[in-house]
């Protein structure tokens, strides 16, 4: 069975511990042991920079202390002898014996790369893409789709048992108008006899908005319509179901395109509508609701309008309808105690975040959460146009997410025929169609998986196709010509078709600098997808694979694979081109990203 590769990280956290309370007295058991990666390859590959904030608290000189620890650390050979470097910094250096035998590891373990299973694994409810129906599913959407899907991806490598769930808006007072406009406009539609493209069903929106806006007693004919609806009268509900589904068969087709896993499911704010009662008495029993204006609300310390004056949180208008929020409530209720998550993401648009933040209080505050579940908003920026504005159209509208998508695939169509021909290579038809899927989408996903989700981004299809930085076309490359050259080698070596995976089979020899370097980045993979599943910032893995991509380059110019000076080197260097492709592909794969195999 394949063995994890050492968390060198936590280990040394671990070792730093007990050489605090050897020296000093288990009062230091809870100190932190300040540990990082180092900030500079000259100062090793991690460093403790504990001993300066001890000084004061110990009277000793911080370099005196660093020396004291640095006796006390029990190393096991996984770091040389620390070094103590300018005022106490202590600087570890991994040694080439534990590199090599982790390696070892790595290489046995295509699949994993070595990177242990988390424990305990936890219930994961992630709660992401959730459009809304009769609207198009816009640009947002799709970066909560990318993003929801790959940390979903990431937690259950890690041994999570993840529940993906779409929280559609499919639920509200729109429903009225809607759908007494359509009767009028288009019964057939709602008798589930026609079918509307989502665009037809989004103007039939904005026609039935106007009409409401304008006519009151159309306004009045769409409450009633509401009551009956959440009431759960059979013509209105099944008219609502013929919308439902229209829009949601267009949601899938994006679905499809992006490759979001199939187990990603629809749970909209309908199926918390019977729930929402319930949320209120609860509220009112923990004497959280006051009324305001005949609205039920909640009054939180800290929520402020723009005029400064108290922002509640309103769960019941006046005319007893719910809100978003109300449905939140329920949902989170509704995650803890039947789906049992012991943590919850929701992945939406920074816009939300004082949204998430009430709700997040106030189901504490009602007793609705047991301690030790965590709920996490996963906010991010917005997306642009390259010139900085609000994504539109050229006149004005909103950009569909298929059409966008169908852009991205001619776009990346068109330059992979052109390269090929430039190579002049020619290809089957079902390998142009392959390749120009996996980089056209690829783009689209890495583009907005590279950025730190906090940030805005500017939508760029030169950018994200690009060949050169960081981007999913160059990263696809870079992973096929490592395949390209392990078949080469292969076949030099007699069509062994790579070295032998089983421990001990091949004798890693860590020779050169670039050797080491690549190594020592490859074995830190454990250690950036952990940190992912705390910050949930997958950028961090397209940062983590791009440096890989560069070291092995540096790797690849100075240690001849092809042309290594003896047998025993070249299976050594063909080894570690194989860890290199197995990592990557890994992180593609988080990624959401088909790697292949030739491109
Ligand atoms: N439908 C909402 C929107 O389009 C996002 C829902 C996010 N999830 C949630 N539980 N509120 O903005």
């Amino acid at each position: 069975a394949a063995q994890p590769t050492l968390d060198v990280l936590s280990w040394l956290d671990a070792r730093v511990k007990e050489a605090l309370v050897e020296c000093y007295g288990p009062e230091l058991r809870d100190a932190p042991s300040l540990v990082t990666l180092a900030t500079k390859p000259d100062f090793g590959d991690y460093q403790c920079n504990v001993a300066m904030p001890l000084a004061k608290q110990l009277r000793s000189a911080p370099r005196a202390i660093a020396a004291e620890l640095s006796a006390a650390l029990r190393l096991d050979g996984v770091c040389e002898p620390p070094e103590i470097a300018g005022p106490g910094f202590l600087n570890l250096r991994l040694t080439r014996a534990f590199l090599t035998s982790e390696l070892g590891k790595m290489l046995a373990d295509d699949e994993r790369c070595g990177v242990a299973p988390a424990a305990p694994a936890q219930r994961v409810v992630v709660d992401y893409s959730s459009p809304n129906i009769a609207k198009e599913m816009h640009v947002g959407h799709l970066r909560s789709t990318i993003l929801g899907d790959t940390l979903a991806k990431l937690l259950e490598f890690l041994g999570h048992d993840v529940l993906r769930l779409n929280h559609v808006g499919d639920w509200g007072t729109q429903f009225g108008m809607l759908i007494l406009h359509l009767r009028d406009e288009a019964p057939a539609v709602l008798a589930g006899e026609a079918q509307l493209e989502l665009s037809d069903l989004v103007q039939l929106y904005k026609q039935s908005k106007a009409r409401f806006d304008a006519d009151e007693a159309f306004q009045r004919d769409a409450r009633a319509e509401v009551v009956r609806l959440q009431a759960g009268d059979e013509r209105s509900l099944s008219a609502w179901k013929a919308l439902v589904e229209q829009s949601e068969a267009a949601f899938r087709q994006v679905y499809e395109t992006l490759g979001v896993d199939p187990r990603l499911q629809t749970r909209g704010e309908s199926f918390y509508n019977p729930m929402l009662p319930e949320v209120i008495a609860t509220l009112r029993e923990a004497s959280l609701l006051q009324e305001s204006d005949g609205a039920q609300c909640v009054f939180l310390d800290g929520y402020k309008n723009r005029e400064g004056a108290p922002q509640p949180m309103i769960v019941q208008k006046s005319d007893g309808g719910f809100m978003y929020s109300t449905t939140d409530l329920a949902a989170v209720a509704h995650r803890v105690k039947v789906e049992r998550a012991q943590r919850v993401l929701y992945v939406t648009d920074a816009g939300q975040a004082q949204h998430f933040q009430q709700v997040f209080e106030i189901s504490r505050l009602a007793g609705m959460v047991p301690e030790g579940v965590s709920l996490e908003h996963v906010p991010f920026g917005l997306v642009l146009s390259e010139d900085g504005k609000k994504f539109k159209t050229r006149s004005g509208e909103t950009v569909k997410l298929t059409a966008l998508l169908d852009e991205a695939l001619a776009r990346a169509r068109a330059d992979v025929t052109a390269r090929l021909q430039a190579e002049g290579r020619e290809e089957s038809e079902e390998f142009i169609a392959k390749v120009s899927h996996a980089v056209g989408i690829g783009a689209v996903k890495y583009a907005d998986l590279a950025m730190n989700r906090n940030s805005n981004y500017k939508f760029s299809f030169d950018k994200m196709l690009s060949l050169s930085g960081n981007t999913a076309p160059y990263m696809l490359y870079a992973y096929a010509r490592i395949r390209g050259i392990e078949r080469r080698v292969a076949q030099e070596l007699g069509g062994e078709g790579g070295v032998q995976s089983e421990e001990g089979a091949v004798k890693l020899l860590l020779l050169e600098d670039a050797e080491l370097n690549l190594a020592r980045h490859l074995l830190r993979v454990g250690e950036v997808v952990r940190e992912v599943e705390r910050d949930l910032l997958p950028s961090k893995l397209c940062e983590y694979i791009f440096e890989l991509s560069s070291k092995f380059n540096q790797f690849y110019e100075s240690c001849p694979v092809l042309q290594a000076e003896s047998a025993e080197v070249q299976r050594s260097r063909l080894a570690l081109c194989q860890v290199t492709a197995s990592v990557l592909r890994l992180n593609l794969g988080l990624l959401g990203m088909e790697a292949l195999e030739a491109i």
